[in-house]
């Protein structure tokens, strides 16, 4: 039968092709074909057969080494990105923070390793395997179908320089039952179909076409309004100032602000920015009672808005100043000590206007503390202030004498 065959066929010669029954006796037959020196076959079964690589004699696959260059890759590209654009392009310094760290850089280099190590383990399968491949010539088998079904086959390629029609045909045949055949190249080819590679190159083309339009973006300046695909509430239906609407019965599409409003930002027009002063001087009197409650309310306000800076006592030590002297900042001005001589001697309207204004480098707190409260915050300053500078006389007559003194 192979001889009428060969003599038959005007097309080429692919190889010869076996049909076995069972997984033992194909990967027997492998064994075989390896041990009798061919190296161009291959070994087609319905599903994967453990060991048949061993069988065959094929070399381990390079792909793990692929993968772990790939992934090492990844590693040191995302690690490099993250150094050179937080540390290098764009240093920002946030909170006192390190400008690199590799903590905080972990997560996007862990999903850059995973993501090229998946992409090196797919794709480089494809290229190492030469898929997708949709046409080999043992498919023109009748009996081959049943490759993907019930039956294993053994293809011995006619490129093997072992090959001999008969002497292969012969030596498979005592291996299997089952008939042996050979096979022709028809000469149809396994290659994509023309237009399919024209579509993908086509979506790969689209595909790059937003990423020109940027890079062109980029590059010229137009005075065209960019085109503006998703509107949201960008622009939207509505009454502008200065035009009529007929809604309202003065017939203006602006209203009038209620009756006391206040602009933000215009608060102190109300007094409260002012309130330490009488004309150009600061007043040297409280507006208000000073009592063990206004102390205790400013007591608390000033544990919250002020000891960061000058300390639970007013040394200027507080957590914010320690952390900018240990990093050595530079335009780092330090807080005054409330007990420095000239600011003991300063009178309260000016504590008072230093919180709600602030004074040289310090920042103004008038929009966090209300008028009220800078007054109680100023009162607790002068106690502070007296704690720490107390003399005999500030204590009541008869307490002196527990103290023993006069
Ligand atoms: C962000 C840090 C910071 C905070 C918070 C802060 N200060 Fe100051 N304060 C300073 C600095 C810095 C100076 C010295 C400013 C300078 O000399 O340029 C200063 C100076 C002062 C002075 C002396 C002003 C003068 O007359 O020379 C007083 C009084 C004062 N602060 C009170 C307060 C009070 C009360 C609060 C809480 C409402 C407060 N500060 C919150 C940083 C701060």
């Amino acid at each position: 039968m192979v001889e009428s065959a060969i003599q038959a066929g005007a097309k080429p010669v692919y190889g010869v092709l076996a049909e076995f029954d069972d997984v033992d006796s194909i990967a027997k037959a492998a064994r075989e074909v390896r041990d009798a020196g061919y190296e161009r076959f291959d070994v087609y079964s319905p599903f994967p057969i453990h060991g048949i690589e061993r069988e065959m004699g094929l070399r381990p696959t390079k792909l793990p080494w692929i993968v772990l260059v790939c992934g090492l890759s990844g590693t040191s590209l995302a690690l490099f990105f993250q150094w050179w654009s937080n540390a290098v392009d764009y240093p920002f310094k946030i909170s006192g923070k390190p400008l690199f760290g590799i903590p905080a850089n972990i997560p996007v280099t862990f999903e850059f390793t995973v993501l090229l190590s998946a992409f090196a383990a797919f794709f480089g399968m494809l290229v190492l395997n030469k898929l997708p491949e949709l046409h080999r010539p043992v498919f023109e088998s009748q009996r081959f179908r049943r490759a993907t079904d019930d039956r294993y086959f053994l293809a011995i390629e006619a490129n093997d320089p072992l090959f001999d029609a008969k002497r292969t045909s012969e030596l498979l045949q005592k291996l299997t039952r089952n008939p042996v055949e050979l096979c022709h190249d028809s000469g149809q080819s396994g290659a994509l179909p023309s237009w399919l590679r024209a579509g993908f190159v086509g979506v790969a083309a689209l595909a790059l076409l937003p990423l020109a339009a940027t890079v062109w973006a980029r590059a010229f300046d137009t005075t065209r309004p960019p085109i503006h695909i998703v509107r949201d509430m960008d622009s939207q239906q509505r009454f502008r100032a200065q035009v009529a609407n007929p809604v309202f019965a003065d017939g203006r599409a602006m209203r009038p602000d209620p009756l006391g409003t206040v602009a933000w930002g215009e608060l102190g027009a109300s007094g409260a920015a002012q309130a330490g002063k009488r004309g150009d001087t600061f007043v040297d009197a409280f507006p208000l009672p000073v009592t063990s409650n206004l102390l205790e309310r400013g007591r608390e306000r000033f544990a919250v808005y002020c000891t960061p800076c000058h300390g639970q006592s007013g040394y200027g030590d507080g957590l914010v100043a320690l952390r900018a002297s240990e990093l050595q900042e530079q335009n780092w001005v330090q807080p005054s000590s409330l007990h420095d001589p000239l600011v003991r001697t300063r009178p309260v309207g000016q504590i008072y206007d230093t919180i709600v204004n602030g004074v040289r480098t310090m920042p103004a707190y008038g929009r966090q503390v209300s008028s009220d409260d800078a007054w109680a915050i100023t009162a607790y300053v002068k106690a502070l202030q007296r704690s720490q500078n107390a003399s005999v006389d500030d204590v009541p007559l008869p307490e002196r004498a527990k103290l023993g003194v006069q």
